[in-house]
């Protein structure tokens, strides 16, 4: 693997949730392949789990890692060709890319879309420019408009929670809700989250009950207010019910995310809230529509805003996931890093 950007860069995701279940099982089982390797995690934006899993996944595989916040420390960097560098940008990715290269084997890119210009976040130009000017393997710790460690980590903590008891004839159903937030955010986590799905519910039995028996597939159900449509290229054929309380019936996982608009349906609307959050509270997930799933578990990919997103109940109570898909943040990136090692 050379780049890892989406669903497919993976290939067959059995085999990657394979690979990730014996990793788990080893953290450090294949720790001489990073010997004398450097891993480079350049952050052009905030984070806490991606910075600290995606380190320890390159220390599990005994790599060295050098980490550059862009906006601590680092020359401001411009980002686009042709422009006048009379502003307060002192150097341009396009000398700082290779210099950085210079230093590393693999090179970890987030960078976050700006949400002012559709075509410019979705050409994803500085992750893109990262693979044509390093030279070196470049991988997506969030990009302008995906995020597949968080993706494949959340694919992993599905599968280890599908309920055992489950009727094996019917598929899991997978729920992603929009929610409120007083922000624009930015689309990559859905984007990957419906992206992964749907690639998993086109692989028959990818879902194997802890016992090991009869494997399951997936039946993923996409739920929002009208004009937050996500992009076709990640959702496919995945079904969009606009009545949140209909999509959450039998739900055995509920995924909560905000986004703001992806410009689909509202092309002059791109990275804006549409209506007033205040208006729109009744989607904050609570015990209200958690209770018509079916004992559905709650997943989010943090950092979250309680009583926005989801209430304290919900996220506090036995069925919230979402301290072992953080940890799952570090099985999947060594998956990826290791991939990475092995290939390049
Ligand atoms: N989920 C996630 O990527 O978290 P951070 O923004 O803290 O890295």
């Amino acid at each position: 693997m050379k780049t890892f950007l989406n669903v497919q860069d993976l290939g067959d995701l059995r085999t990657a949730l394979d690979e990730a279940l014996e990793i788990k099982k080893d953290r450090f089982k294949y720790v001489e392949l990073g010997k004398n390797k450097t891993a480079l995690l350049v952050f052009f934006n905030n984070s806490l789990r991606t910075r600290l899993s995606t380190q320890k996944a390159a220390l599990n595989l005994g790599m060295n890692v050098i980490v550059l916040d862009v906006n601590a420390g680092a020359w401001k960097l411009e980002t686009e060709r042709g422009v006048i560098m009379d502003g307060d940008k002192s150097e341009h990715l396009l000398e700082a890319i290779p210099v950085m290269a210079s230093y590393c084997d693999v090179i970890g890119i987030r960078s976050f879309a700006g949400l002012k210009d559709r075509e410019y976040d979705y050409a994803e130009t500085v992750y893109n420019q990262f693979v044509k000017y390093s030279g070196k393997p470049v991988f997506a710790m969030e990009t302008a408009t995906v995020h597949p460690l968080q993706a494949f980590a959340d694919l992993i903590t599905i599968a280890e929670h599908v309920a055992p008891e489950g009727d094996a004839s019917r598929p899991i159903k997978v729920v992603l809700t929009w929610a409120p937030h007083p922000k624009s955010l930015p689309q990559a986590v859905p984007n990957s989250f419906a992206e992964w799905m749907v690639a998993a519910s086109k692989c028959d039995n990818l879902l194997s009950s802890p016992s090991g028996e009869a494997g399951r597939g997936i039946e993923f159900v996409i739920t929002h207010p009208k004009g937050y449509e996500l992009d076709p290229k990640f959702v496919g054929d995945a079904k969009v019910e606009y009545d949140q309380m209909k999509a959450f019936e039998g739900a055995d996982f509920i995924y909560a995310k905000n986004w703001s608009c992806p410009g689909v349906t509202e092309p002059d609307k791109y990275g804006q809230i549409l209506e007033d959050y205040h208006n729109l509270l009744d989607w904050t997930v609570s015990e209200r529509q958690m209770a018509v799933t079916n004992n559905g578990k709650f997943m989010h990919c943090l950092p979250v805003r309680r009583n926005m997103i989801v209430t304290d109940d919900v996220i506090e109570s036995e069925n919230s996931l979402v301290i072992p898909e953080a940890a799952n943040r570090e099985i999947s990136a060594t998956v990826v890093l290791k991939r990475i090692l092995v290939n390049s």
